[in-house]
């Protein structure tokens, strides 16, 4: 039991000073002056935040991708992600090329029996066939699955056209699951690729390129479009640009139930990197979508202050420098990913609260609560009330810390936000009750995280049965 004293609690919709009572794996109180009970641990959190850890919903620990795996695993990526205030992540299943999809949730499972903190998985689609649709629905009803993921990009790999993505988003709606979509067209990246190695252009400078922002905002159109026509809700991962944002809040303004995620990453980082003269330092920047110029950056904030945009993640997928060097010669070789995780919390909480952006509450509702209420797992996450998981960060506002490759957790060896200098530091993690990292000391063990089941049928669902009820459409 431990009774976390004096704090100030933060959810995303109320601020007061009160006691959280932990009791076993739940929060059991919360409240002014709560007694200590008989052998409680007493944790004073006297000048400090008390709020729900974070979620991240887009994580790839040790991901096959591009003929390399991604180095941090899910017991070195977690620990990560618990020393930054992150407590739970949702990771992707990645079905081997026309495989099973419940065998790869399998793998998937075994993979992350590793990890320190809870976890979770959005499974992908990345071709269809009967099979196909019959283990959607084992995944929904038997193993905690309500999310698939799209990828419109990486032709020639997890791409999948069109008609595979109106058959999965009709498949997901009859279950009650959400589909993700990585918005870029692969069929225009292929192609602006070709044409830039066939003129010479290999280096790192020429992977934004290829992936211009009117890429992003077409994939993004093409899916909600998609999603509209069957009356069904969509989720755009990693969204970086204004043209995706922009079709977001239109199609949200036209009523649609769209969904729009941003990464810290791209929140912050611009594409001055790709012109780094060192290969490697552009290299490591390498990731899809690419970082994109400052206006872009502008309106990705507007869309998290604006609700537009409404959860932040990280898209962490770390490659080291061996790794990264396949690409030496091709740009399209280059492992895509840069790593996120152990920082997202604090370069939010400085780059948003601390400049005005967000407000501590929007902040919790940007890094957890909207998330849990998205992938249907709140109040168990996401929020401090009694019952939930007891998953609580205690968030020192003020205390400042240099990001660097040189002292993080991640198992990579280069920080994307290397050298920044940010206020806003997790002191104490709680995680499923346990005091998984306290004032720099990380106590947290391999294999202390727990699967999270996620139900389908969000109340999403519903209002759109009736929606579609009440309008006489059939889809
Ligand atoms: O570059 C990225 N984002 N790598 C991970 C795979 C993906 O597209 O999310
Ligand atoms: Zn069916
Ligand atoms: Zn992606
Ligand atoms: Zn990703």
């Amino acid at each position: 039991m431990y009774l976390i004293r004096g704090g100030t609690v933060v959810t995303a919709d109320d601020t007061r000073r009160c006691d959280v009572l932990i009791d076993g794996s739940r929060i059991a109180s919360v409240g002014p002056d709560l007694e200590v009970p008989m052998g409680c641990t007493v944790v004073d959190a006297d000048g400090l935040m008390v709020m729900p850890g974070g979620i991240d919903p887009h994580t790839h620990m040790e991901m096959p991708f591009m003929g390399a795996t991604a180095s941090d695993d899910f017991e070195t990526g977690t620990r990560a992600g618990l020393v930054g205030g992150t407590t739970t992540i949702i990771d992707f299943v990645i079905p081997t090329a026309g495989g099973s999809l419940v065998e790869a949730w399998r793998d998937w499972r075994a993979k992350a029996g590793k990890a320190t903190a809870d976890y979770s998985f959005h499974v992908a689609v990345t071709h269809w066939d009967e099979r196909v649709h019959d283990e959607m629905g084992v995944l929904t009803r038997e193993h905690g699955v309500n999310s698939f993921k799209h990828f419109m990009a990486y032709k020639g790999a997890l791409m999948v056209d069109d008609g595979v993505l109106l058959r999965s988003v009709k498949r997901a709606l009859e279950l009650g699951a959400l589909c993700n979509v990585h918005a870029e067209n692969g069929d225009a990246v292929a192609y602006l690729q070709a044409d830039l190695l066939a003129r010479g252009i290999t280096g790192p400078e020429a992977h934004p390129m290829s992936r211009p922002p009117e890429v992003e905002g077409e994939a993004a159109g093409r899916a909600i479009a998609i999603a509209g026509l069957l009356g069904a809700p969509i989720y755009i991962v990693h969204v970086s640009t204004k043209d995706a944002t922009d079709a977001i809040a239109r199609a949200r303004s036209a009523g649609q139930r769209v969904y729009g995620e941003v990464l810290a990453q791209h929140l912050v980082i611009d594409d001055s990197v790709y012109q780094n003269p060192d290969w490697l330092g552009a290299a490591q920047h390498v990731m899809s979508p690419p970082f994109r110029p400052k206006s872009h950056q502008t309106a990705l904030w507007a869309g998290l202050a604006s609700g537009q945009l409404q959860t932040t993640a990280t898209d962490h997928c770390c490659f080291c420098a061996p790794q990264k060097e396949a690409g030496r010669n091709d740009f399209t070789k280059i492992p895509n990913g840069t790593p996120g995780i152990e920082d997202r919390m604090s370069v939010l909480w400085h780059h948003g609260v601390g400049k005005g952006r967000l407000t501590p509450q929007e902040f919790v509702a940007v890094t957890s609560a909207n998330t849990a209420k998205i992938f249907n797992i709140y109040p168990r996450k996401g929020s401090i009330a009694p019952g939930a998981d007891a998953d609580i960060v205690l968030w020192d506002p003020v205390a400042e810390r240099t990001i660097s490759a040189a002292t993080h957790h991640q198992r990579v060896d280069y920080n994307v936000f290397e050298g920044m200098r940010v206020s806003g530091v997790a002191r104490s993690v709680f995680s499923g009750g346990r005091l998984a990292v306290h004032e720099g000391d990380i106590r947290a063990k391999r294999g202390d995280g727990a699967y999270v089941e996620r139900p389908c049928f969000s109340d999403t669902f519903d209002a759109l049965a009736r929606r579609r009820a009440s309008s006489g459409t059939t889809a």
